[in-house]
């Protein structure tokens, strides 16, 4: 079905039509999902917020998995419903994504086969306590950094699913940062850990902002198009920037030697990822690109039955209505 619309929106990029769009854009009106749009600009938008979406439900599974093994009652409620928010995020996305056309079963199908990306940063593995910590942090302040000028995004339904999804990010990164100065005022053990989920941490959390932007092959028609409001590289900068200071707060060392304040720029110099690794996480190659994988195909397959169940029981309603009429 979406391959369908694809092709038969295809002819209606006529060039009137585009200027009277990218003037509507440019005048900051919302696009809302019966409006006339370009073919790209529904593309682009299945494809980032479809993306976004799988983020979340995939992201779930690193954090998840220290639902049982966090270290007091009170740590293990805040997980647990950060973890449940996730859920939720990931479904206000899917249901901004099927405006567009798509439905959430072919996403997750796009998902499963590979043909759909998710984030980087979740084929990292958490291998402690102090893990789930940085991630809620720099994880989670990362996410922000990048949604909270989404909220303005162009496209109604996706604008309004941010709104609400940054409400819930910026507690999870306050429980993040809680949980690691814990850990950071704790025992000498308990401090190496952070240090050590922060140095593992760092730059797959500056890759979560994508390539950099001589490397980003949308970004420029996205910003136009207002789908992104700032660059790739400028996201990460005003991340480092952020999140530096935090890390001097804690009494940590930084995970990059060569950060350092530029007082010309009036930013922090850092250095840039790896970006070779970057490529290979995403291509799917990365620490957990597998178990995250095998992991989303099992909880499909194991709901298969739930799903031909309601579908039985709502094909068995419509013939009765059918019936009556
Ligand atoms: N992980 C995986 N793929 C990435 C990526 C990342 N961190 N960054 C970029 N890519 C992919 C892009 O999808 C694109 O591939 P494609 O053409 O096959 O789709 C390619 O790399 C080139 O990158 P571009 O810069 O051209 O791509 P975009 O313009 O789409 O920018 C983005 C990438 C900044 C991630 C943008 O898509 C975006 O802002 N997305 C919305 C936010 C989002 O998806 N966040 C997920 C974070 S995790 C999360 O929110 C969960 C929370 O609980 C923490």
């Amino acid at each position: 079905m979406y391959a369908q619309m694809v092709q038969s929106e295809a002819t209606q990029d006529d060039p009137e039509k585009l200027a009277a769009f990218q003037a509507r854009i440019d005048a900051g009106e919302k696009i809302e999902p019966k409006d006339w749009m370009p073919e790209g600009y529904r593309k682009t938008l299945i494809r980032q917020i479809g993306q976004h979406a799988h983020s979340e439900i995939v992201g779930q599974l690193p954090e998840g998995n220290w639902i049982t093994r966090a270290p007091t009652l009170e740590r293990k409620a805040i997980l647990l419903a950060k973890v449940q928010d996730e859920a939720g995020h990931g479904l206000y996305l899917y249901c901004a994504a099927e405006t567009m056309g798509v439905s959430r079963d072919e996403l997750t199908e796009m998902l499963l086969d590979g043909r759909m990306k998710y984030s980087s940063i979740f084929n990292y593995p958490t291998l402690n306590w102090a893990d789930i910590g940085a991630v809620g942090w720099l994880v989670d302040g990362a996410a922000i950094m990048n949604q909270v000028p989404l909220q303005r995004t162009s496209f109604g339904p996706y604008s309004r699913a941010m709104i609400r999804i940054c409400k819930e990010e910026s507690f999870h990164a306050r429980q993040g940062f809680d949980a690691i100065r814990k850990m950071a005022e704790g025992t000498s053990a308990q401090k190496k850990m952070a240090q050590d989920a922060v140095n593992r941490l760092w730059f797959p959390a500056l890759m979560m902002f994508g390539p950099s932007d001589k490397d980003s092959v949308h970004s420029a028609q996205s910003m136009a198009w207002k789908i992104k409001i700032n660059t790739n590289d400028e996201l990460r900068q005003k991340f480092v920037d952020q999140t530096v200071p935090q890390i001097e707060f804690l009494g940590l060392d930084l995970p990059d030697p060569t950060i350092k304040w530029n007082e010309e720029r009036g930013h922090y110099d850092y250095s840039d990822p790896d970006w070779s690794e970057f490529f290979e996480v995403i291509k799917g190659n990365g620490p957990c690109n597998v178990d995250r994988l095998a992991a989303r195909n099992k909880a499909w397959d194991d709901g298969a039955w739930v799903r031909d169940g309601l579908l039985a029981h709502s094909r068995k309603k419509a013939a009765r209505q059918h019936a009556a009429e």
